[in-house]
């Protein structure tokens, strides 16, 4: 069996993170929202949950990220800590929370740690935000970058299409990860970007970076866990693998259980008092 920095039994630090690189060793990250399901990813052994903004759409049924509130994600972000002995958490800040301008950013971000107890928070953008990253980081706050697609700023881009393919875009997007890396911080994740520039600037970092739809040559990978499991339909990009086909299993355990209620066999002797 390969050896691995940690087994599921310690507390997985910002400073593993930087190991796990060092080593070689890939970083596996996927997202919770819910004590119930971080439970199940945590004992299986995941090195980081990430409570994405996606919870926006996964959790709420939103059309884009935007929506979502820091009641919201700390809500979703207290219960994934509540269940987690070992994957380190992160935590999105979502969109109005840290651009308006450094202090409100960091007086969220400050709100946000205090209420979860989380380990880290994830932020979108490069140049423009880096001031507040810095900010955050000098409050004492682990902070993972996040550049490529930029969920949150979709209508400015029209489309969640693949980002910096064009020279220019992906000039900035290098000169954006060394920014984000010298404002401090521990990580970055790089979101539907080129593979060739994503493994570019994994081994131009000290710190791990990590894709999705990113391809393989970056330091970890992150999944939202309802695509990953198969619970969500119709959402099919090339990057995502399905593990699982959760929407099916829990269709027709739903619908075993209407027509055992129908037909009065649930519950029977057995299940009753
Ligand atoms: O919100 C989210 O789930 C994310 C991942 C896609 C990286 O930011």
């Amino acid at each position: 069996m390969a050896e691995y920095i940690f087994d599921n039994t310690h507390k997985v630090t910002i400073r593993h993170f930087g190991e796990m690189k060092a080593k070689g060793e890939k970083i596996s990250m996927l997202t919770s929202y819910d004590y119930t399901v971080a439970r199940i990813v945590d004992g299986a052994g995941v090195d980081s949950i990430l409570v994405g903004d996606s919870a926006s759409n996964v959790m709420i049924g939103n059309e884009t990220t935007l929506p979502i509130t820091v009641d919201e994600m700390i809500v979703y972000g207290k219960s994934v800590v509540n269940a987690v002995k070992h994957a380190l958490v992160v935590i999105d800040m979502p969109f109005g929370s840290y651009q308006v301008d450094a202090s409100d950013g960091v007086r969220n971000a400050v709100r946000i740690m205090k209420e979860t107890g989380a380990d880290a928070l994830k932020l979108e953008g490069g140049e423009e935000i880096i001031d507040t990253v810095r900010r955050i980081v000098g409050a004492g706050i682990p902070v993972m970058g996040h550049l490529g697609l930029m969920p949150q700023s979709i209508n400015r881009y029209g489309t969640y299409g693949v980002r910096a393919k064009e020279t220019a875009e992906a000039d900035k997007l290098i000169r954006d990860a060394h920014l984000l890396e010298d404002a401090g911080c521990f990580s970055l994740v790089l979101e539907k970007i080129p593979a060739t520039l994503a493994a570019r600037v994994a081994s131009e970092l000290t710190i791990p970076v990590i894709g999705i739809g990113a391809g393989g040559g970056v330091d970890g990978q992150v999944l939202v866990v309802a695509d990953m499991l198969g619970m969500t339909q119709g959402f099919a990009p090339k990057f995502l693998r399905r593990y699982a086909d959760l929407h099916t299993v829990m269709t027709d355990a739903v619908k075993r259980y209407v027509a055992d209620v129908k037909r009065s066999d649930f519950p029977n002797e057995t299940e009753q008092y």
